[in-house]
C-alpha cells in the first residue's frame, strides 16, 4: 500500500556522491523554438559528471556541443528536461533542474559563482563597486569590500584610475578583469568559469591560473570552459566531452 508521503519524495538515488559539490545525473535538454513552428532542437540527453571540491572539471566539445547550455543550466538560468543537478547548498542538497527561482538566486548569493564571457555592466556603477557588490550582498562592510576589491583590481592590472569609472566604455581585456575580479572575490564553494582568459595577454592569463589555483588548494569546485589549451592543462582535473552526449551520438 503505497504511503501518501511517497508521492512528494525525490527518487532514492537523488545524493551527491562523498566530497561532490555538484552532482549532474542524467540531464537532458531540448531547446523549442516557437517563432519556427514549434522545432524541437535535442541539445544534450544523458549528461552525467560530478564536480568534487579542489577539483577543476572542464568542459570539452567543438563549438555548439552544448558547453554553454551546461553552465546555464547548472547557474539556473535554463531548466532540464531531465534528470537531476544535485548542489551541496547550506548543508543539504538542492536539485537545481527543479529549484524553485527563490533557491536558485540564494545558491547564487552563497554557493556559486559565475564568471562569464561577457561582463554585464550596470550604467554608471563604478569598477570598484560592481566587484564589491557580491561581497556587500553578503554582509561585508562597504569599505571593507571596497578595500578587497582594489587589491583584486591592481592584481589584474586595472590602473587606478579607472577604478571609480563605470567599465562600460573600458576595452575588452579590461571588461573582462572587471568580470573575473568580481566573480572571484566573493568566494562560493562553487565558481563556473565560461572563457574567463579568452581577451587577457599572458601576464593576465598568468595572474586568473594563479588565482584559479589559490581557490582550488582552498576546497573550491570549478566547472570551466576554456578555448586557451594552455590554461585549461595549467587547472584542469578531468574533461567531460559534452558532444558525447548529444541525442544520437555514439548510439
Ligand atoms: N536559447 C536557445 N534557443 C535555441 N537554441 C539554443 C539556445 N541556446 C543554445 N542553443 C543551441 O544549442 C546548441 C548548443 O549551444 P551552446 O550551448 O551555446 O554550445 P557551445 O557553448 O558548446 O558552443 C547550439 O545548436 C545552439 O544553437
Ligand atoms: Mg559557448
Amino acid at each position: 500500500m503505497p504511503s501518501p508521503t511517497n508521492t512528494l519524495t525525490a527518487e532514492p538515488s537523488a545524493t551527491l556522491p562523498e566530497g561532490a559539490i555538484l552532482s549532474v545525473q542524467g540531464v537532458g535538454k531540448t531547446f523549442t523554438l516557437h517563432l519556427q513552428g514549434r522545432q524541437r532542437i535535442p541539445v544534450l540527453a544523458g549528461l552525467t559528471f560530478d564536480v568534487p571540491r579542489g577539483s577543476c572539471v572542464v568542459l570539452g566539445g567543438e563549438s555548439g556541443a552544448g558547453k554553454s547550455t551546461v553552465m546555464k543550466m547548472v547557474y539556473g538560468s535554463y531548466g532540464a528536461h531531465a534528470g537531476r543537478i544535485l548542489l551541496a547548498h547550506q548543508g543539504a542538497t538542492l536539485d537545481l533542474a527543479t529549484a524553485q527561482p527563490r533557491e536558485v538566486l540564494a545558491a547564487r548569493r552563497e554557493t556559486m559563482g559565475y564568471v562569464s564571457q561577457f561582463l554585464r555592466a550596470v550604467p554608471r556603477v563604478p569598477a570598484i563597486d560592481v566587484v564589491a557588490e557580491p561581497l556587500v550582498e553578503r554582509g561585508v562592510e562597504r569599505q571593507a569590500a571596497r578595500q578587497r576589491a582594489e587589491e583584486m583590481l591592481a592584481r589584474l592590472s586595472i590602473p587606478e584610475r579607472l577604478w571609480t569609472l563605470p567599465p562600460a566604455t573600458f576595452s575588452g581585456g579590461e571588461q573582462q578583469r572587471v568580470n573575473i575580479a568580481r566573480g572571484f572575490l566573493a568566494e562560493r564553494p562553487l565558481l563556473l568559469l565560461d572563457e574567463p582568459t579568452a581577451s587577457l595577454d599572458a601576464r593576465n592569463r598568468g595572474v586568473v591560473i594563479e588565482l584559479i589555483r589559490e581557490r582550488l588548494a582552498r576546497g573550491v569546485g570549478m566547472l570551466a570552459i576554456f578555448h586557451d589549451h594552455d590554461v585549461r592543462d595549467a587547472v584542469s582535473d578531468a574533461i567531460v566531452d559534452v558532444a558525447a552526449f548529444t541525442p544520437g551520438a555514439g548510439a
